[in-house]
């Protein structure tokens, strides 16, 4: 049901405006407003904070449905569940979560994860930004990068170094509000996919954020940002196998009506070989992304077959965009049809929340280890 919901939602909402959105960056505020109405934007909360009290498996369904059509949503979707909410209903205090969870996981506020820097993207311990404490405060200073939701969010989860000397042991993880003096909202990225997406660098100058805002214990952030991007990992992967399963069936659809030499180009070794090799790979990321999400239900382990979901599925999504827009020749390389989009779009996914190289230390790590 969640399968189809989220299915007969990409395909009468997000197709019509897909095309005109990404062209012009028009960010989907009406789509992003029904997704919350669906319950797509809290999935996994509970219920008592809003939630839609469901399991992982399902958000992956939903997410592999809307990322099929639009990427650009199902960014929204992905940083508000599987960072935000998720990270505050973990590690959140009560209050945090009245205060904050509830709305986001309806849906009627936005939130962002707010860790990478302009110096410090992979190597995601070198932190800059500064939160140095203060009587019943903390202050905090630096510049965050590529801030998925950082024009419309109204919360941001902000990692920042408060003790230098202690390394990653010394960062902590805080809720700011976008309304809050000293924050800055930079330019919207202008990028090669994703570019319905609101992406911005954000400044941090002289912000006042009071202790109750900080998440876990003093210290606690670098690892907050750690265990919050493992789960992340499994809503990109899914988006990824989206982007994949989307190009795929146009793909399949236009080589059964595309006839060259006589008949169909479907009849041909050369597109069957291919559809062949696309169906199985994305089969193959399917089967992971699921097992990652199941592992997640059971409160097992999720962070190796995370990471390998994650890579495999963003891989497969690049190399199975690529061949689609070859399936369509001519037609592949024309915005109308759509094709071209869900190319620009699959590359994302092996950049953020970890690129495929930072996923092979991770998974390698767990191997070795
Ligand atoms: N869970 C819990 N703790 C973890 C962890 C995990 N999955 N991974 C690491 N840690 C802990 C380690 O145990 C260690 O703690 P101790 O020293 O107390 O044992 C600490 O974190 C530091 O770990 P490492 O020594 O392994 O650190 P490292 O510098 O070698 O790097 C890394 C680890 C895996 C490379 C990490 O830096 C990383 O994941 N980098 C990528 C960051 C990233 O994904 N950025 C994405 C930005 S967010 C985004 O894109 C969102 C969006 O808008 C879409």
């Amino acid at each position: 049901m969640i399968q189809q919901a989220a299915r007969d939602f990409a395909q009468n909402e997000l197709l019509p405006g897909v095309i005109e959105r990404d062209e012009k960056m028009q960010f989907p505020t009406e789509q992003v407003r029904m997704m919350g109405e669906l319950g797509f934007m809290g999935m996994m909360v509970d219920p008592q904070y809003g939630g839609g009290g469901m399991d992982t498996i399902s958000y992956v369904l939903a997410m592999e449905e809307i990322s099929k059509v639009e990427a650009s949503c199902s960014v929204v979707m992905s940083v508000n569940n599987s960072l935000v909410c998720w990270g505050l209903e973990t590690f959140g205090t009560e209050e945090q979560k009245q205060k904050y969870l509830t709305p986001l996981a309806k849906g009627e506020i936005i939130g962002a994860f707010c860790l990478s820097e302009p110096e410090a993207g992979s190597d995601a311990t070198s932190q800059t930004t500064t939160a140095i404490e203060k009587d019943d405060h903390y202050l905090i200073n630096g510049t965050k990068n590529w801030i998925t939701n950082g024009g419309t969010a109204s919360v941001y989860l902000v990692i920042a170094q408060t003790n230098r000397e202690l390394g990653h042991r010394g960062i902590n993880a805080f809720i700011v509000e976008q309304s809050w003096e000293g924050v800055t909202v930079g330019a919207k990225e202008n990028k090669l996919g994703i570019r319905a997406s609101d992406t911005h660098s954000i400044m941090f100058s002289d912000v006042k954020v009071p202790k109750e805002n900080r998440i876990g214990e003093d210290g606690f952030g670098f690892k907050f940002a750690m265990k919050t991007l493992s789960g992340g990992r499994i809503g990109i992967a899914a988006q990824a196998l989206g982007i994949a399963s989307g190009a795929y069936e146009l793909a399949l659809a236009y080589s059964k009506e595309r006839k060259a030499f006589g008949k169909p180009i479907a009849d041909h070794q050369a597109i069957q070989f291919k559809l062949a090799d696309m169906s199985t790979e994305i089969e193959a990321a399917r089967l992971l992304v699921h097992k990652s999400a199941w592992l997640k239900d059971q409160h097992k382990n999720y962070d190796l077959i995370g990471s390998m979901a994650k890579v495999f599925a963003s891989e497969t999504a690049m190399k199975t965009t690529v061949e689609a827009v070859q399936v369509h020749g001519g037609y592949g390389y024309v915005k109308e049809y759509h094709v071209e989009r869900l190319m620009r779009d699959a590359k994302i996914t092996q950049i953020y929340e970890g690129t495929s190289e930072i996923q092979r230390i991770v998974i390698s790590r767990s191997i070795l280890r």
